[in-house]
């Protein structure tokens, strides 16, 4: 299985795909981490990490297609049967999602269909909800809507700030995420109207 991760800032959610694949030996190879900023920090572990990775930069882009029909060719430049976003922050064109569909996963910092779009943690405490967390789903046109693989919860807290709540998140996060792209590589997942199944592992 080749996988293709893209990035927009720190990478913590690829960084813990890495540890994954190499800490349980995944039968996959992460073929490249891709980022449209070129100063995102989670490259330098990538390269540590010795992951090819390219950057294309969305700003020398005239609008949202060409800079996806050309994100499209990088990517499919390393043939992966899964792209996972990871804090990838651009919205992507239908023609792009069609494109990878039933290959494309992302994650989202809320329990969705809770708090689609941005600011998700100060949504959550704006809501007041006691429970609060992250979904893997996936990525389909309708943004932060795709079937979903898992999710995590945690528990808001008194004195709660967006920080420290996305802290208690993100840490759940790094959990699922890897959870649900071996599951991927392991073939245990499929889509059946709009709904994941997770079949059980081979014996
Ligand atoms: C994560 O909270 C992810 O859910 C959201 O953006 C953040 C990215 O963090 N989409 P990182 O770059 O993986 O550290």
């Amino acid at each position: 299985t080749s996988i293709v991760i893209l990035i927009s800032g720190r990478g913590s959610n690829m960084e813990a795909i890495v540890k994954a694949a190499q800490n349980e030996a995944w039968p996959a190879k992460i073929a490249a981490v891709i980022s449209n900023r070129p100063e995102a920090g989670g490259l330098d572990f990538a390269k540590s990490h010795g992951i090819e990775t390219a950057v294309l930069d969305h700003r020398s882009f005239k609008d949202r297609a060409s800079f996806d029909a050309k994100l499209v060719e990088l990517i499919d430049s390393y043939k992966p049967d899964l792209v996972v976003l990871a804090g990838f922050m651009r919205i992507l064109t239908g023609d792009f999602v069609r494109h990878y569909e039933g290959r494309l996963l992302n994650i989202h910092p809320s329990l969705l269909p809770l708090f689609p779009g941005l600011h998700t943690h100060e949504q959550a405490l704006e809501a007041g909800v006691s429970e609060h967390g992250a979904t893997v789903h996936f990525v389909t046109e309708a943004l932060d809507h795709g079937p979903m693989v898992i999710q995590a919860s945690v528990p808001v807290l008194p004195g709660d700030t967006p920080d420290t709540l996305a802290q208690r998140v993100l840490k759940q996060e790094h959990v699922i995420y890897p959870r649900a792209v071996r599951w991927f590589i392991d073939n245990r997942l499929s889509i059946s109207e709009n709904r994941v199944l997770v079949s059980p592992p081979e014996a």
